[in-house]
């Protein structure tokens, strides 16, 4: 696992996205694993401002998101479908058709998984991006006993309803389920790249970089792969 520790969040904005156009440009049909919370907003811009600038093209590249809530229609205003088109795909020249985010309302929330595993396992991910929860959750695999490999329906710990309730009108209206990428699926990626900036992602740091695993810090799993770039602020890094 390298890492690369940043005075501010701008700063680990603009080295993310530099990742994610370098990814771009060595392989223009690459397969993005995206992420969404308020981490990765500043490295979207940027992207979008290489894209302005002529710098990048995303007609060939196809995107994988980690996840959704369950249940919440598209176009709720807190869907991450809603983020991602806002944040992202609206300014850049992907094609619809490449974008890929669980669905949310699927009436069916297991068969949804199952066929987005099977879908993301088909193609690929070469650059998955990644943020990390305060209890150390990645995508919305939680801490737990054990942890699921593939995609799969959880629900969310306490911890995050308050964490994400800041999105929402109130505590209440989090949707208390999620679809998400397994801990398998996450490590299926050639490349990973995590993302964490201010106090509060500190101990959850600390935990990634001890050199343990353990299910009760999700994160700790990706001590488990090769590829691994943890891109962190001052903050997150020295508490
Ligand atoms: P945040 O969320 O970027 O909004 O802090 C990260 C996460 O929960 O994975």
């Amino acid at each position: 696992m390298r890492l690369q520790v940043f005075e501010n969040y701008e700063e680990v904005s603009k080295a993310a996205a530099k990742i994610v156009a370098s990814q771009i440009i060595v392989k223009p049909d690459c397969v993005l694993g995206l992420a969404t919370g308020s981490t990765p907003v500043g490295m979207y811009r940027e992207l979008c401002r290489m894209y302005r600038d002529g710098l990048l093209d995303f007609s060939a590249v196809t995107t994988f998101n980690l996840d959704e809530y369950y249940p919440i229609d598209r176009d709720n205003a807190q869907s991450y479908h809603t983020f991602m088109w806002e944040n992202l795909f609206s300014h850049i020249n992907v094609r619809k058709d490449a974008v890929h985010i669980p669905d949310g309302s699927a009436l069916d929330a297991q068969t949804e998984c199952d066929s987005y595993e099977r879908v993301v396992t088909e193609k690929g991910v070469d650059l998955q991006i990644l943020g990390i929860g305060q209890n150390g959750h990645i995508g919305f695999n939680e801490p737990d006993e054990s942890l699921e490999v593939k995609t799969h329906v959880t629900a969310l710990t306490d911890n995050t309803v308050h964490a994400n309730s800041r999105f929402f009108e109130s505590e209440e209206a989090v949707p208390k389920k999620a679809l998400t990428m397994g801990i398998g699926t996450i490590l299926a990626a050639k490349k990973i790249v995590l993302l964490a900036c201010g106090k509060n992602k500190h101990d959850a740091i600390v935990g990634l970089l001890n050199g343990r695993v353990t299910t009760a810090l999700p994160a700790s799993f990706l001590n488990l792969h090769n590829d691994v770039i943890v891109i962190c602020d001052k903050e997150a890094y020295e508490g």
